[in-house]
Formats: C-alpha cells, structure tokens, sequence
C-alpha cells in the first residue's frame, strides 16, 4: 500500500512538473493574447471539430492575432491576411524543422541538406522543364483516357460510346485518370510493374493519409497498424538503379536520386523521399476530384465551361493543319472561366494549414501596425480556409460561385487582397505545374467525354482532415460517362507547326 501510494504521489508529481513544463504558459508582455483551452488537449478539441468556426470564433474576441495550444505545441495565429507576405519573408519563421518533422515522423526518414535540394529539384519542375513535364503528363493522360474508354470496371473491351456508358465511382475514374498519369509521369514506366503501380498506391495512400495528422504531430506509428501495413506497399519501390532506367522518368527523380546518392543517403531515404513527392502530387488528384464534382454539381458552370473551351477549340483548330488540334501551354492557361472554377474549387476544398517554427524571439509587425513577440520554439501560422471563408473577404462563402474570380479583386479592412487564394502555400514550387495539371485535364475531359452523376449521388469535403492541403471527400460518388462523338483531339504542342 505504501509503496502504491508513494507512486501515485510521484505520478502525480511528475505529472505536474510535465504540465507546468510542457502545456501550462503565461503570457509575457508584448506577446500575442493567449486563447484559454482544456487542461490538457489545449484548444486541439475546438479545432479538430471545425478548425475554421472555431478560428473565426477566436479573431472576434481577440483580434488578428493569438496564441491557441494544440496538445503541446503553441502556435500563434494569425487571421490578418495582409500580412502573409511579412510572415512569409521574416527569416526567423523556419520551414525546415516543419519539413523535417514530416520526413522523420510520417515517411521515416531525413533529407541531408533539404535547402538545396528543395530549390534545385524546384527548378526540374519549372522554367523549360515545365513544358517537357507537362507533354510527358500530356502523353501519359492519353493513353489512360484509352484505357477507362475501351475497358468496363471488370477488365472487358467495350468502347464508351453511343448507347454504351462506362459507369465508375468518380473518385476511382479521376485515379485511373489524372493519379495514373501523374504516377507514370514521375516515374516513367517499367517492365513488371507488380506492386508497384498506380491503383496500388492511390489505395494505400488512402489508408495511409487518415492517420497522417497524428503522425506528423508525433504519436508513434505503432499506434497505426494499419498505417505502418500501408506504408510498408508504398515503400516496395523499384531500386534507384531502376528507377533511373525506367522508361520517361522525370527529371525530378533523376536529379533527386542523384542528388541523394551523392550525399551516401540510403536506399530507404530514397524511398522515402519518392513518396513525399507522390504525396504532394496526391493534391492535384484531389484538386481534380473536385473540379469534376463540382462540375457535374452545377449544370450552369459545367454549360458554361464547355461553352469557353468549345469556342477556343474550334478558334485553333482553324488554324491547325493535322489531325489534331494544336494547343499551347500559355494559351489554355488563361481561359478565364477554367482559371476561375479551379480557384473557387480550391477555395472551397484547401484545408491547408501554413506552419513555420519559430527559430528565435521575434518582433514580429502586423501589416496593420501593431507588433508582437513571437516566443521561440513555438510555431507561427496561417490558415487558408479562414480566410477562404471569410465573408467579408468572399460574399456567400458557403455559395460555390464558378465565375466569382473573373476580372475580380478582393477587399479586407478596405484594402485589396494580393494573395486572394493561399492553396499552396508560399514555398510550393509545383504550383504552376500542378495547375497547368488540373487545366489541361479538365480542357480534355469537357472536351471529349459526356459525364453525368448518376441519381441522388452527393458528397462533401471531410473537414476530419483539416490540415492536408486538399481534403478529401467523405465519401465516392456513381457516375457515367462517355466519349462525345465529333470531338477533336487536342494536341500540346510548344509551338504551332504551320
Ligand atoms: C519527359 O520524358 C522524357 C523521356 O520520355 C525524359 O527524358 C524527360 O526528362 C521528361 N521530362 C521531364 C521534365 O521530366
Ligand atoms: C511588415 O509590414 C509592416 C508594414 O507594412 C512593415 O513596417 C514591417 O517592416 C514588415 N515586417 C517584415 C518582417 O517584413
């Protein structure tokens, strides 16, 4: 009994000086408001149920800045969007202890110089290698259109067309579809493909993605068998050696895995590092997913979206000798009504929460004046889908409005918005990429295919997961679809040939 209750006591103890180490804080003076929460979870209840509401709830009582605790991390908040772009030029908001607390936590294992190999490997996916990536991924959408057009869910020849529909879960057409080109497009193709091949991952990724908020905040993977299970097919990846053989393999892997090989990272780095940059890319497949919801949801923005894209077809066709209608890079991206519809999506469905660690004590000034301390080891943050959703910034938040961002600008405090939508982040340098994704996939698609939710089918975005960039839906959606007869082919080309 004694030496029961002298434990306890200990525990208890213990406990204590944990709390008062670890969760309890007082405000120092000049620091941000403090958002008072539960003992122990902090604020992580509120913000986990609807972090959006509850952010919204907090600004009313204390302004456009505080401090909320999630667990056992501070991190102070800020609601004004003006001053994103100060938050994202102060040098002491570190990214890299963030970046590596994904890597260590979630993919298991760590990049030896992440600075440098982030800013190379950002230039593989822009500037000339933008339009040798996008004709890759343009190559590789066609030939996986061919496949969900030529074969029904059970594997037998059967043309799309006429009185025949192809029927599919949406989110299942959309993998077979965009995820595939994307998968191939990174990592080219091979010989036996085995485990290693698109559907295989967009089914593990799934399983994996439900737990990754708790792992990258650092709850152990053996907590998550189902994860580690998960994690264990996504890592049954070919060898470096072949990869880099394989057939229209990016220039991204090639230079990472080289770059990685120089440093003497192992092969499991490797490995880890492949499926971080799948993860991200994962994003333009849930991007997609909702550009087509949302189309078929709205017969007028899907009318009038195949209104814009039919006309700027038939305008280049005029001027195409061949077959197939010759299309270049600089030219769909600014279709106006495509341009606004993906950003309304993105409005509507980003979950993305920007996180920066704090490196040291800083000052840091609102774009509206006032300053405060930012206490080091905490992290600074901003998050998107409040200000996505604020109705003084959007009128009828709620409303999914396809042309709400032509000719348009935004106000705040009277003041015009420079970053009306923060989807990506400041860092993500596949931004452009991503998008000319999303835009050609959606020209095609409209282009070629009739597509039709079948009756009573709906869906919404899980809010459970809050924090990945694009959240994904609560559930599937029935669709059919088929080939339009009369179509033409569209072609991505860098320059017209005539
Ligand atoms: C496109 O594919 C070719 C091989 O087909 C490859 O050499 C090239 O590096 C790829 N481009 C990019 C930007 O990944
Ligand atoms: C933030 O913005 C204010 C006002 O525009 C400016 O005075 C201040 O220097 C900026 N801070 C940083 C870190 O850029």
């Amino acid at each position: 009994m004694a030496a029961l209750s002298i434990y306890l006591a200990a525990l208890v103890v213990g406990m204590t000086a944990a709390y008062f180490k670890f969760l309890y804080r007082r405000r120092r003076e000049g620091e941000p408001p403090l958002v008072p929460g539960n003992f122990l979870l902090g604020s992580g209840a509120e913000f986990a149920q609807h972090a959006v509401k509850f952010l919204h709830k907090c600004k009313k009582t204390y302004g456009d800045i505080f401090t909320i605790r999630l667990l056992n991390q501070h991190v102070t908040i800020v609601m004004d969007p003006h001053s994103y772009e100060n938050m994202t030029k102060e040098r002491r908001f570190d990214f890299d202890p963030i970046q590596r607390q994904v890597n260590h936590n979630v993919f298991n294992f760590e990049l030896v110089d992440a600075r440098k190999m982030l800013s190379e490997a950002g230039k593989k996916v822009n500037g000339r290698h933008l339009h040798g990536g996008m004709k890759n991924f343009s190559d590789n959408l066609r030939n996986a259109f061919d496949k969900v057009t030529n074969l029904d869910v059970n594997g037998n020849v059967v043309k799309t067309v006429g009185e025949q529909w192809g029927h599919d879960g949406l989110r299942t057409l959309t993998s077979k579809t965009i995820f595939a080109a994307l998968f191939y497009t990174i990592f080219g193709h091979g010989e036996s493909q085995g485990e290693f091949e698109p559907q295989m991952f967009h089914k593990s990724f799934d399983v994996f993605h439900k737990y990754f908020n708790y792992m990258w905040l650092g709850l152990p993977a053996k907590l998550f068998p189902k994860a580690t299970k998960a994690l264990q097919v996504l890592c049954q990846q070919p060898s470096s050696e072949d990869m880099l053989m394989r057939e229209g393999v990016s220039e991204y892997i090639k230079f990472a895995t080289g770059f990685m090989k120089d440093n003497a990272q192992s092969e499991q780095d490797i490995i880890g590092h492949n499926l971080v940059f799948l993860h991200v890319n994962y994003n333009t497949f849930r991007l997609a997913f909702w550009c087509l919801y949302k189309l078929l949801e709205n017969k007028k923005a899907h009318a009038a979206l195949a209104e814009e894209i039919r006309e700027f077809v038939e305008d280049k066709r005029a001027l195409t000798t061949g077959q197939k209608v010759e299309i270049l890079m600089e030219e769909f991206d600014k279709l106006p009504l495509l341009d606004s519809f993906i950003k309304e999506t993105l409005r509507i469905t980003s979950g993305v929460f920007m996180v920066r660690y704090i490196a040291e004590d800083t000052d840091f000034t609102l774009e509206s004046g006032g300053t405060y301390r930012c206490r080091q080891g905490d992290r600074v943050a901003t998050y998107p889908p409040a200000i996505h959703m604020d109705p003084e910034i959007y009128e009828d938040p709620e409303e999914f409005k396809y042309d709400r961002f032509v000719d348009a600008k935004f106000y705040k405090n009277g003041q015009e918005l420079k970053h009306p939508i923060i989807a990506f982040g400041s860092l993500c340098p596949g931004k452009k990429y991503s998008l000319l994704q999303t835009k050609w996939f959606l020209m095609n698609l409209i282009n070629s295919f009739e597509m039709e939710l079948l009756d009573g089918e709906s869906t919404i975005p899980d809010v459970n997961f809050y924090g990945h960039e694009i959240l994904p839906p609560v559930h599937d959606v029935q669709v059919r679809y088929r080939l339009l007869e009369n179509s033409h082919e569209l072609d991505l080309v860098s320059k017209r040939s005539c």
